[in-house]
Order: structure tokens, then C-alpha cells, then sequence
């Protein structure tokens, strides 16, 4: 009884591995073959081909930019087209040391080719203005050479602004500020700052007034002085 089950389930299995392997080889010699034009398609093109655009000139790039309106929905930090007014897209300056010019062909004319999750229309794809049936290939060369030409603003090496102290951490030589706006460096927040020395620290405590010097690159604070009240 036991020899009969076990030689049933051997002939099953024989007979499932003789089926998997004619499939298997009918799909071999089926992806064998398209390998074949592949492989010859290989030699056509030299290795590791890619395609790229010629260089272009990112201000003719701009005027291109502009004539389409591409500012509709891309904020471009340190220019001084309108700000997007609807459904705005990324802004852009972030974008420029991040890519080859050719990323942003593709974003232009292709935008459907990778759109991160958060910008995807309802059918998945792009918002993205279709301009192909009307950009010159010529503007195509010139905007993403301004694209790719594109860099964040340079901050200021050092600013001044003004807060309330929320606390004062001597042992971390730090502070914690709730300060306003500081222009094109960061929003009105309340945040710990570092001090460059101790001492600066002396006779301050939680709610005085405050002016002060950060250096934007460090994110450190040089100076800071008591406001009289
Ligand atoms: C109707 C609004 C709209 C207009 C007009 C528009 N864009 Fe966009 N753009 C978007 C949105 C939304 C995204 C993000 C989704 C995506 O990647 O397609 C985007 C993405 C991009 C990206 C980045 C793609 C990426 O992968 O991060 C570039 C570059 C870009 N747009 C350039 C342009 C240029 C150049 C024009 C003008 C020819 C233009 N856009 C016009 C909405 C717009």
C-alpha cells in the first residue's frame, strides 16, 4: 500500500519535471532566439551608448522657459518670473546639480517616465504641460541646458535676525531660539543653535529678546546680544 503511494508520487513528479523541462526549453530557445538580435543589435552601437544632447545655451534656455510658461507650476528660486499660481510642480534650482542635461529632456518631453508618487495625476501619470507638439528641438537643447545650468541661490555667509530665547543649554554650548523668518535661510521656527564660544551664552536666560549672528553654512551662531526691553 505505502510501496504503491510512493511510486505514484514518484511517477508524478518524473512526469511534472519532464513537462517543466520541455516548457522550459520551448521558452529557452524562444528567448534564445531573441537573444540572437540582441546580441547582434550589441555590435551596431558602440558599448555602453547613451543618449545625450548637444550643449545648448541655458540663456536662450530661460527665454524658452518663459515663452511656454514653464513658471506656471516650477518655482525657480533667484529668478524673477511670476510664482506659480496653480498645482505647482517642484522648484527647480534643487534639481540642477542632481541630474545630466539629458534627465531633463526627458522631463519635458517624456514627464511620464518617472513622476514621483506625490506629483501623480489621477491616471498615474504626469501634469506636466505637453509642449511636443510645439517646442522647437532646438528650445528642447536650449531649456535643458537651462535646466541642467540651474543651481539653489547661494545664501549669505552669515545673517542676522532676530528671536526669544526658549532656553539656554551651557553644557552643549548651545541655545534654543524661537526666532522669525530669516530671509531665503529658513522659516520662523523655534530651533537649538549652537554658540562659537561658551562665554556668549553668559547672562542669558528663557525669554529675553534677543539678537544674533548665524553663520549659515555652520548653522552657528557667532554673536548674539541681549535686546534692552
Ligand atoms: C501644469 C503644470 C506644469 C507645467 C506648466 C510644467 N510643469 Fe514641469 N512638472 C509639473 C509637475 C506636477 C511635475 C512633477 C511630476 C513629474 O515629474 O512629471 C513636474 C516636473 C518637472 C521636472 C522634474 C521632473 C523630475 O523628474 O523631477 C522638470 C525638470 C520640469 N517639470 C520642467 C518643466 C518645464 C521646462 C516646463 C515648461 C516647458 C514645465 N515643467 C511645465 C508640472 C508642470
Amino acid at each position: 500500500m505505502i510501496l504503491q503511494l510512493i511510486i505514484t508520487i514518484l511517477f508524478t513528479w518524473v512526469a511534472l519535471v519532464f513537462v517543466e523541462d520541455s516548457t522550459l526549453s520551448a521558452q529557452k530557445s524562444a528567448a534564445g532566439s531573441k537573444s540572437g538580435i540582441a546580441g547582434t543589435m550589441a555590435t551596431h552601437h558602440p558599448k555602453g551608448w547613451q543618449f545625450t544632447m548637444p550643449r545648448g545655451e541655458p540663456l536662450k534656455g530661460r527665454a524658452v522657459f518663459e515663452k511656454y510658461e514653464c513658471y506656471d507650476c516650477h518655482e525657480v528660486r533667484g529668478e524673477s518670473f511670476p510664482y506659480p499660481t496653480s498645482d505647482p510642480g517642484p522648484e527647480l534650482t534643487q534639481m540642477g546639480p542632481l541630474h545630466p542635461r539629458e534627465y531633463f529632456t526627458e522631463s519635458v518631453i517624456h514627464p511620464d517616465a518617472w513622476v514621483e508618487k506625490k506629483y501623480r495625476s489621477g491616471n498615474g501619470g504626469s501634469k506636466m504641460l505637453d509642449v511636443n507638439d510645439r517646442m522647437t528641438v532646438q528650445e528642447l537643447v536650449d531649456l535643458s541646458a537651462y535646466l541642467a545650468s540651474l543651481r539653489p541661490p547661494k545664501l549669505a555667509k552669515s545673517v542676522t535676525a532676530v528671536g526669544k530665547v526658549v532656553a539656554v543649554i551651557p553644557q552643549n554650548r548651545e541655545i534654543v531660539i524661537a526666532h522669525e523668518e530669516i530671509k531665503g535661510v529658513m522659516d520662523a521656527m523655534t530651533m537649538g543653535y549652537k554658540v562659537s564660544t561658551a562665554s556668549q551664552l553668559a547672562g542669558l536666560t528663557a525669554g529675553d529678546s534677543v539678537t544674533f549672528t548665524l553663520d549659515t553654512e555652520k548653522r552657528l551662531i557667532v554673536k548674539i546680544v541681549k535686546v534692552k526691553e
